[in-house]
């Protein structure tokens, strides 16, 4: 049996008798959701994203070709097989990049017949990103490192019960009331900020080079009417549908892929707060924006990486490879200001997985892992994997786990896992307990203002010399990596069906 087959008979096994699955991250993103979902998505009928919106990077490698998905679903090669794609109501959607990601579809001559696209999506406007970018920028305290893509207002919009939805695109009367009413609020808000700097940012080329610019009241509302209405609107009209009511119909009987966005540990309700992303990009949040719910769920991989983990924009990382070094040079606050990939080459071309340097072991790992935002090429911070915050999100996960990269880690001399923390901030009243210095906690509590003071504790392992290429199964693995999962295992009791050992869908091992 060719490799394929050999899949296709693994994929049935796993999800025989599954009719609704769903695909997580359960750390800070960037796991390979995208190489799960499109793993899967021959098995599925309908594959639906629910969470986040172009802040999300999803990548997808077949054979040579990379594609890089943000807002599209990552089972959209699927499409000519006549599966179902669909953008739910928990997304928020800007359609500059929406229209952009099918004109990139159209040039690579990929399908998209079947895309649907819910109209009760939150849409992003050009005040979203203008407030992003200028709450991030100007040298503000209470900087997130977002992806300035607009997503956090956008949200606030939606909870501040003045936002728009995509189906707002068809009726351009009601476009316009509801621009204005939420302009009535955001332009106040804006008269806050300096206005050179909104000039500036209205002028930059995400923000179309000015066309929305009002030299009076910041933004030109017909601008906008008209660019959403006359040209989005004609150009995504015909994908905008009731997903609701499409993905419920079908729920228990058509085979349902839910494809999340983020990770766990950037929920707004279960994350890193205040560092996280604006949506609930956990499980019952991703479930809740396909418009289902956990009645409904039959299998849902929580994805990990093996056995690291990385963070892309500001927050507390205890097992951070380099700590605040690492922090600062990828978050463009060292003397080097940003920094990239080429940029980090140029400036330590020779680094080591097993260099003493934790900083230098963090770059090697970030260069070995590809480690670089699909978003904005941000270097990604790097860490050991993290049990004390898995644990915490397998509260809200089921068992069931899939562990990505393992790869990377091929030839380190020593892998480490952090089993538990030792707390080194001041005496912190949690509820009805004290946490004191010196305390050992062995499940995080994510909240930033704890999770900053968290030392890692480490348990190392041997790690193993050469590749994983070619191995098929879970016993051909090297015994140091499987004995690393049966610790990760037994610490946290999650289920690895999948080990994954390269970003293509043939590097995939079912355990
Ligand atoms: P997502 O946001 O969770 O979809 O993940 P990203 O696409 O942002 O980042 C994951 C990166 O790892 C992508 O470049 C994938 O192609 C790649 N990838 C996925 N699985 C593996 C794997 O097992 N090994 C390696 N080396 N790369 C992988
Ligand atoms: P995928 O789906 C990694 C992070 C940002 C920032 C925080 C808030 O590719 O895993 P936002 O722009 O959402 O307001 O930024 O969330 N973030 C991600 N990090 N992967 C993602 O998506 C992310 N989406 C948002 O870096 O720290
Ligand atoms: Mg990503």
């Amino acid at each position: 049996m060719n490799k394929n087959g050999f899949l296709t008979e693994r994929i049935a096994k796993l999800t025989k008798n599954v009719k609704t699955m769903a695909v997580t991250c359960l750390q800070w993103g960037d796991t390979g959701k995208g190489k799960i979902v499109d793993l899967f998505s021959g098995w599925a009928d309908i594959i639906v994203r629910g969470t986040g919106g172009a802040n999300a990077g999803h990548t997808i490698v077949l054979g040579l070709k990379k594609f890089i998905f943000h807002l599209i679903p990552s089972g959209i090669h699927f499409d000519k097989d006549g599966k179902v794609n669909a953008m739910g109501r928990g997304m928020a959607i800007d359609p500059e990049i929406f229209v952009s990601e099918l004109s990139l579809l159209d040039k690579q001559k990929i399908s998209y017949d079947n895309l649907i696209v819910a109209g009760n999506a939150n849409l992003t406007l050009p005040v979203h990103i203008l407030l992003d970018l200028a709450n991030e920028g100007g040298g503000s305290k209470g900087k997130i490192g977002t992806t300035g893509r607009g997503i956090g207002p956008t949200y606030v919009d939606f909870y501040g019960r003045r936002g728009l939805t995509i189906n707002d695109l068809l009726n351009k009367d009601v476009f316009a009331i509801k621009l204005k009413r939420n302009l009535d609020y955001n332009l106040r808000v804006l008269r806050g900020y300096d206005p050179v700097m909104l000039k500036e940012l209205l002028f930059s080329e995400r923000l179309s080079k000015g066309i929305y610019y009002d030299s009076q009241n910041i933004l030109n509302i017909e601008a906008i009417v008209s660019k959403y209405v006359d040209e989005y609107g004609k150009r995504l009209g015909g994908l905008i549908r009731d997903v609701d009511a499409y993905i419920i119909k079908n729920a228990g009987k058509k085979k349902i892929l839910c494809e999340g966005a983020q990770g766990h540990n950037l929920s707004i309700l279960h994350g890193s707060y205040p560092f996280v992303t604006p949506s609930d990009c956990s499980l019952d949040g991703l479930l809740a924006g396909c418009g289902l719910n956990r009645s409904y769920l039959d299998l849902a991989l929580g994805i990990i990486k093996g056995f690291y983990m990385t963070r892309v924009g500001d927050g507390p990382f205890p097992t951070e490879l380099g700590g605040k070094l690492s922090d600062d040079w990828c978050g463009g606050r060292s003397s080097e200001g940003k920094v990239d990939r080429a940029k980090e080459l140029e400036k330590y071309p020779d680094v080591s997985v097993d260099d003493e340097d934790e900083f230098r072991q963090g770059m090697a790992l970030r260069r070995a892992g590809d480690e670089y935002g699909a978003t904005t090429g941000r270097p990604r911070r790097v860490g050991w994997l993290d049990l004390p915050l898995l644990k915490s999100a397998l509260r809200w996960a089921t068992k069931d786990a899939a562990l990505t990269k393992l790869d990377v880690l091929n030839d380190v001399e020593e892998i480490k896992i952090c089993y538990a923390y030792d707390y080194q901030g001041s005496d912190y009243r949690y509820g009805d307990k004290i946490i004191r210095r010196g305390d050992h906690l062995y499940e995080a509590i994510p909240a930033a203002e704890v999770l900053q003071y968290c030392q890692p504790i480490y348990n190392s392992f041997p790690g193993w010399q050469g590749s994983l290429a070619g191995v098929t199964d879970y016993d051909g693995l090297p015994r140091q990596l499987r004995e690393i999962v049966e610790y990760v295992r037994n610490q946290t009791d999650i289920l690895p069906r999948i080990i994954s050992t390269g970003a293509d869908r043939e590097e995939t091992i079912f355990v």
